[in-house]
């Protein structure tokens, strides 16, 4: 069976007529897509189109002002990014949101910490070996040169900072992963590490929202694009009826049909 994912029936999540807007400033408006398991959907569009917006929206970063948003068939109220992992979202930023100043195994478990059971109650302290242990294994799994679990993140390069949030997705089973600019700030070699992950993401069956500027870049991974100008949708294209010319010329021209 083709893992494109677009044929499956049921989709993982659905935005409905959802609208977001600061001010006066309609970032996204009335914007609805379904999103499929093991499919790549590209969000593509100029600056200032919505993007964005519309991931943290389904991040529990923002909360829409109106439209639903549902999962498998359960209308759900994303209330913050915690609610939205728990939901089985998981989030990796273009400004690599990690805390600086906890190690690799903090970073992983943020939230959701590995406790020992004390001997009385059932709140017993983290267990730092545990999560440290595991860190180590996850990112072995992921033939990742494991840095000491116990290293600040800070000193991490964007490309292993990347690994340890798409990791930590992994480790708590993520049904999306939503990247906004995962490789904006990673080099070459890093940057093809994170499309080698997405391959492998998408044959676990994991739907995928990847947000990038770089068309060339994401055209090959992506399975759709849905294409937003000044927070209005254009269209959705699937890639085999569409090519790189015609969604950049949906994105300039803010119409579905070129001619
Ligand atoms: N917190 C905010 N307060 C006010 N206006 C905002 C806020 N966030 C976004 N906007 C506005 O909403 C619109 C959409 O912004 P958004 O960041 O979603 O765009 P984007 O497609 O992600 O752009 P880029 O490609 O530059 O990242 C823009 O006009 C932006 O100025
Ligand atoms: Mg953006």
């Amino acid at each position: 069976m083709a893992n494109n994912g677009v044929n499956s029936s049921q989709p993982i999540v659905r935005m409905e007529h959802v609208t977001k807007h600061f001010g006066g400033v309609y970032a996204v408006r009335d914007v609805s897509f379904g999103l499929y398991p093991g499919e790549v959907l590209a969000l593509v569009g100029d600056n200032g189109a919505g993007k964005s917006t519309l991931v943290k929206i389904l991040s529990g970063a923002y909360l829409a002002d109106e439209g639903e948003i549902y999962i498998r068939d359960t209308k759900v109220r994303i209330e913050n990014p915690m609610h939205a992992r728990r939901l089985g979202i998981e989030t990796i930023y273009q400004h690599l949101a990690l805390m600086n100043n906890l190690d690799i195994a903090a970073n992983i478990f943020m939230g959701r910490e590995i406790r020992a059971r004390s001997p009385l109650g059932r709140l017993g302290l983290m267990n730092l070996r545990e999560m440290r242990n595991k860190s180590v294994r996850l990112l072995e799994g992921f033939e990742i040169i494991v840095p000491d679990p116990k290293r600040e993140v800070e000193n991490l390069s964007g490309g292993q900072r990347q690994i340890v949030t798409i990791s930590r997705a992994i480790y708590f089973q993520a049904q999306v992963i939503i990247m906004d600019e995962p490789t904006a700030a990673l080099g070459v070699s890093e940057t093809r590490k994170v499309y080698e992950f997405i391959h492998r993401l998408k044959e676990q069956g994991i739907a995928i929202i990847i947000i990038s500027h770089n068309i060339n870049e994401v055209f090959d991974v992506a399975d759709r694009f849905l294409v937003l100008k000044t927070g209005g949708l254009v269209g959705i294209r699937r890639k085999d009826e569409t090519s790189i010319d015609q969604i950049v010329t949906m994105i300039i021209s803010g119409k579905a049909d070129s001619g």
